[in-house]
């Protein structure tokens, strides 16, 4: 039997080339090796977005059809959407008597996130208790292991955590810890060179984007700001366009001497922008293609398909939990 993986996206808006190099293309390769589920996370999305939830729902189909056209195959994987699978959210209220507000309250991520968005003392218990929901997400469908970025481990540590303490508990061995996968890609940079790409800083390259869009992102492309005559040398480090060729093209010899190049002066940046314009031509036009060509109903098709696999075992590991709690009453 294949082991099992499960990961996700809160689906906020389209995928970007930051989701491609960090997740995608390894779910793409890991789809063939493991039996993976692919979860839409709106449950969790709303946690953060629970005033404006057409964000959130707009966005369901666009990620879908992201996930396709990268070459994700419904076929080998599971696609379903988190609140079509109710038996997350009871698994997350038997969770929840796990952990305290004090543990919650150290786990790196929430943390970050909570400065980012300013919450200060006014925190959203659902956004402050969503690792949890993420601890159901892993366990339900006994996933061996999780394949995530750096960001996410304290997620999986807190998972853990919770089927520790369940399994002592209700002496059971009804839930199963999960490994992490780590991506070995690193995170990929925003146009700006400011920060990690993503939606909210408009500072990224969407696999959906037109060839126009693509042109004009990579010309507004962050490189050397001293780097103001060809003539002059320029620094290679930090320079998005050499991190985004390193990232995405495919002739790493090449990049290397025009790295030498741009160093020593006497290359323009002009030329790697067109460089770089013409490698993300090249790859997102064929995944472009690939979008337009699913149907809407083929998505739904996908999605109801999906989401009753997920459902089916999600069903029987809610089954169990109860069970060893001694929530049996009728049998
Ligand atoms: N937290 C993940 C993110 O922000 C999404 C997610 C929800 C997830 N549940 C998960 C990832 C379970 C891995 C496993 O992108």
């Amino acid at each position: 039997m294949k082991k099992v993986i499960l990961t996700g996206d809160r689906p906020t808006g389209k995928l970007h080339l930051g989701h491609y190099v960090g997740s995608l293309e390894n779910r793409v390769r890991l789809q063939d090796e493991y039996q993976q589920y692919i979860m839409i996370a709106d449950i969790q999305a709303l946690t953060d977005n629970f005033e404006t939830p057409e964000k959130i729902t707009t966005n369901v189909h666009e990620v879908v059809l992201d996930y396709l056209s990268i070459g994700i195959n419904p076929l080998k994987s599971t696609i379903f959407i988190q609140s079509q699978v109710p038996e997350l959210s009871e698994l997350t209220i038997y969770y929840l008597n796990l952990v305290t507000l004090g543990r919650l309250e150290r786990n790196p991520t929430v943390k970050n996130e909570i400065l980012q968005k300013g919450y200060d003392s006014s925190i959203p218990a659902g956004f402050f208790c969503y690792p949890v929901s993420q601890a159901a997400d892993i366990t339900a469908f006994k996933a061996d292991a999780v394949p995530v970025g750096e960001d996410q481990i304290p997620m999986i540590e807190q998972a853990n955590e919770i089927v520790r303490k369940f399994n002592r508990i209700y002496k059971t061995n009804c839930l199963k810890e999960a490994k992490v996968i780590l991506s070995k890609n690193p995170r990929l940079v925003g146009i700006d060179g400011q920060c990690k790409a993503s939606k909210s800083l408009a500072n990224a390259i969407y696999l959906s984007d037109s060839a126009e869009e693509i042109k004009r992102k990579v010309s507004l492309m962050y490189t050397d700001p001293k780097h103001l005559r060809i003539s002059d040398p320029g620094t290679v480090e930090g320079n998005v366009v050499f991190t985004y060729l390193d990232a995405f093209h495919t002739n790493k010899e090449e990049i290397e001497a025009l790295k030498a190049h741009y160093r020593k002066g006497g290359l323009g940046d002009s030329v790697i922008k067109e460089l770089l314009t013409d490698r993300l031509q090249t790859m997102l036009a064929p995944i472009r293609d690939k979008r337009n060509s699913f149907k809407s109903e083929e998505i739904v098709d996908i999605l109801i398909t999906g989401t009753r696999a997920a459902r089916d075992v999600a069903k029987n590991t809610l089954e169990e939990v109860r069970q060893s709690i001694g929530f049996r009453y009728f049998c």
